[in-house]
């Protein structure tokens, strides 16, 4: 019998490979394991707070102690690091982020918690100046201009301070020119060689950020937009450019923010680069998700994990996702 489609094929069919259960899982190219999980948390004042944010269903502000607990779960699920965020009590921040520096301040008290009860999990925390500043910027505002090289300066002392809490890998956020090298050069003179830097490289001036603003109170805070140090979503090899600039500063590891519209980005940097790559889903991916699941649009969960697996897909490493923990335990249930 003369079978059309054999002949258009040329007896190739690719649902060969996909015709049952064991098939599939025998010619799966990717896989995403507990191991490629970052969990982002955010940190409050006080003890014994946890506090739903209404635009991040399922996620929660945590004081210190009770971020200990959660960590401790997240460790017992064999989830390798946390990226904590603070939301700083309004009256400690001023023009220059000033409260960055403090020891004491809540980043490094989360830090200093965590490490003493919870060593086996890597804190990983940004030094960026948004939680701290009384305009919601990166970095220091004078007159109308965020200025480069005197917060790169900050920024560099801050990840001294940090790394003096214990935290594991310092990642900036806020897109300042030079700042890698500072960091590492600060790192390196004050003894912390083996604290790591993970760049926030490619991080677009991007729409999806806006509950995470309101998760840490920069929202209704912000003066303009972000447009002078983040990257236009329009811009791919300016992307690589920057994130280039950052490899030969000393970056350990990059990562791309957003992460599921900006995919070709992970891709082209694995490529380029063959450094880890982490992509962030950020809040706004987030809460798309959780929207559509609450309202029965969307299977939740499979779409968490296609996601995940979509970032494994394009070349990353890990993704930061405050859906790691849930994530994780799909996978244990799996296992
Ligand atoms: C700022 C910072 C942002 C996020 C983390 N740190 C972006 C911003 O507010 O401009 C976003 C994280 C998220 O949306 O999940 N340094």
């Amino acid at each position: 019998m003369t079978n059309i489609v054999d002949q258009i094929t040329g007896h190739r069919r690719m649902r060969r490979n996909r015709k049952a259960d064991w098939t599939r899982r025998l010619v799966q190219e990717n896989r995403l394991t507990v191991d490629d999980l970052i969990w982002p948390v955010f940190v409050v004042p006080s003890t014994n707070v946890v506090e739903p944010i209404p635009s991040m269903p399922g996620v929660n502000r945590m004081s210190v102690d009770r971020l200990v607990e959660a960590a401790k779960e997240a460790a017992d699920l064999g989830v390798p690091a946390l990226a904590t965020f603070p939301n700083v009590e309004m009256s400690l921040r001023d023009e220059t982020g000033s409260n960055s520096l403090a020891a004491d301040n809540l980043i490094n008290q989360a830090t200093r918690a965590l490490k003493k009860h919870v060593p086996q999990i890597g804190v990983i925390t940004d030094v960026a100046l948004d939680p701290f500043t009384s305009h919601g910027h990166d970095g220091i505002l004078r007159g109308s201009e965020i200025v480069n090289d005197e917060t790169v300066a900050q920024v560099a002392r801050a990840a001294v301070v940090q790394a003096d809490a214990g935290s594991d890998i310092i990642a900036p956020s806020e897109m300042m020119d030079g700042r890698i090298g500072a960091i590492r050069q600060a790192l390196d003179e004050a003894g912390h060689q083996n604290v790591g830097i993970m760049s926030y490289a490619t991080k677009f001036a991007s729409a999806f950020y806006g509950p995470y603003r309101e998760a840490i109170g920069t929202g209704g805070l912000l003066k303009g937009d972000k447009k002078t140090y983040y990257i236009d979503p329009a811009n791919g090899t300016e992307a690589i450019r920057d994130a280039a600039l950052d490899v030969e500063e000393g970056a350990d590891m990059l990562m791309v923010k957003p992460g599921l519209p900006y995919l070709d980005i992970c891709f082209r940097m694995k490529e380029a680069f063959g450094l880890p790559v982490f992509a962030y889903q950020v809040s706004g991916e987030y809460a798309q998700i959780r929207a559509a699941a609450i309202n029965g649009w969307i299977d939740g969960d499979r779409v968490m994990m296609e996601t995940l697996l979509a970032f494994k897909r394009a070349g990353c490493d890990g993704i930061l996702t405050y859906f790691a923990v849930e994530a994780a335990r799909a996978l244990a249930k799996k296992g």
